[in-house]
């Protein structure tokens, strides 16, 4: 079986070799040593830094626009010739939360706030933004500053839709209060994830993450309604703790993290894949039952052990290969594995690593055949400091069958 998959593998590898000939492995997109904006013409950089500037000398942090230092981006997505770039605000000083630039040849462009500069301040914190095959870009705003000492909820968490062809906003659908555990629910909300049926765009439903108080928020579009499901497998594992990411031991407790479906099977069901950050096991659910609260609980999702120092953020399914990718932060690599494949150490491999380039890959997107990382390197923000003169957040991309090959062979 496996043997017939690398096969079927190298055939197609081969044949789209010839077409497009690109070096092999890690391939550059964009790369910043800081974060600068352009709003409409007007640059925010270094110059413009607030922290720089004299005449704000006795101004506290909290009044001041542009600290570039805090701008740290976290989330990514791709669509067309436009890249998405998230800051969530967990410092003072960022302006602008949902960013975007263009594929160009500029490596470290500004970035521009979506969907315009005069919406910059609409949304508060914005993680991992995704988009839908119906052309639509799907959000969650937490409404949470998360600057340390000083949290606010500034507005209800919301789901945030917009239409990739008009650029405007299809609808914003808030949170209800028992989506949520506490005050501490809406800081986790840090990915969403998508499933339509192709024949019906209105047929949606999102699956957010709750890394913060440890669940899974369902979004029904069809029905603009949406419940909370709590099950142990979205719970950190004690055991997995103080892993090193980046050089740096992690005690953070996240729980459910990152969620990947699966093309649907002969009957149109899809597969959730999904894992804590705070993990090595991984855990999976026909998605029919988590579009019903009442049927979910009391399964047994766990399907195995990905191995040691696996914990992982992002992680995303390449359905060509049947392969699920993942930003493997505990070793600066990305690692894959074959659904069709037992979930076992022996079955989970390393597809690239770089203890550098990969120092915390904060975001993971298949397109198409093609695997984007963000790279940015969080836990020396949290425990140490960035040199500022180096590139401190990449992206890069790989193609799938120069991964799952360079491996295999
Ligand atoms: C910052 O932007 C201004 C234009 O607004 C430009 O004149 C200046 O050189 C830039 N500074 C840096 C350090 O890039
Ligand atoms: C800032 O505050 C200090 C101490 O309170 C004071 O001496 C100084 O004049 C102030 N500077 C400005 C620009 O207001
Ligand atoms: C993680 O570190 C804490 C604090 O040092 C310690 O109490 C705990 O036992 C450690 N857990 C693991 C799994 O290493
Ligand atoms: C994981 O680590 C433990 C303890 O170091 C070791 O006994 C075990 O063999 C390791 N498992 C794998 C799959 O490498």
């Amino acid at each position: 079986m496996l043997y017939f998959f690398y096969f079927v593998l190298l055939l197609i590898y081969n044949e789209t070799k010839g077409h497009n000939q690109r070096p092999i492995g890690l391939q550059e997109v964009f790369k910043w040593k800081q974060i600068e904006y352009d709003f409409d013409g007007v640059l925010y950089n270094s110059s413009t830094d607030d922290i720089s500037a004299k005449k704000q000398e006795n101004v506290t942090d909290a009044d001041k626009f542009f600290i570039q230092y805090n701008n740290v981006p976290i989330g990514m997505e791709v669509y067309g010739d436009r890249v998405f770039i998230t800051i969530p605000r967990r410092r003072h000083g960022i302006p602008s939360t949902l960013n975007y630039v263009k594929k160009s040849c500029d490596d470290s462009p500004a970035l521009k706030p979506y969907p315009d500069t005069k919406s910059r301040s609409k949304f508060i914190s914005v993680y991992r933004p995704r988009v839908d095959v119906c052309g639509r870009l799907w959000m969650v705003d937490t409404g949470h500053l998360e600057v340390p000492g000083e949290r606010k909820q500034i507005q209800p968490p919301a789901i945030v839709v917009y239409d990739l062809k008009t650029d405007k906003q299809l609808f914003r659908y808030e949170l209800k209060s028992t989506d949520l555990v506490n005050e501490r629910s809406s800081a986790g909300l840090t990915s969403i994830t998508i499933e339509v049926d192709k024949k019906s765009c209105n047929n949606a439903y999102a699956y957010i993450n709750d890394l913060a108080t440890e669940g899974m928020i369902v979004f029904s579009l069809k029905d603009m309604d949406s419940w909370r499901l709590d099950h142990r497998s979205f719970v950190h594992d004690e055991r997995a703790m103080n892993f090193t990411a980046a050089g740096y031991v992690i005690n953070w407790k996240d729980g459910l993290f990152s969620i990947t479906l699966t093309d649907p099977d002969v009957n149109g069901k899809r597969k959730a894949f999904y894992h804590p950050l705070v993990s090595t096991q991984e855990f999976s659910i026909n998605t029919e039952l988590l579009k019903d609260k009442t049927k979910f609980l009391g399964h047994n999702t766990y399907i195995g052990e990905r191995g040691n120092n696996t914990q992982s953020g992002s992680h995303d399914y390449h359905v060509p290969s049947r392969t699920i990718f993942y930003a493997n932060v505990a070793q600066d690599a990305i690692l894959c594995w074959n659904i069709d494949t037992e979930m076992t150490p022996e079955n989970v491999a390393i597809v690239a690593q770089d203890h550098k380039k990969l120092a915390y890959i904060s975001d993971l997107k298949v397109i198409g055949d093609e695997i984007y990382v963000l790279v940015n390197q969080i836990p020396k923000f949290i425990y140490s400091r960035f040199e500022t003169e180096e590139y401190n957040y990449l992206i890069h991309r790989y193609r799938v069958f120069d991964l799952i090959l360079g491996n295999s062979m």
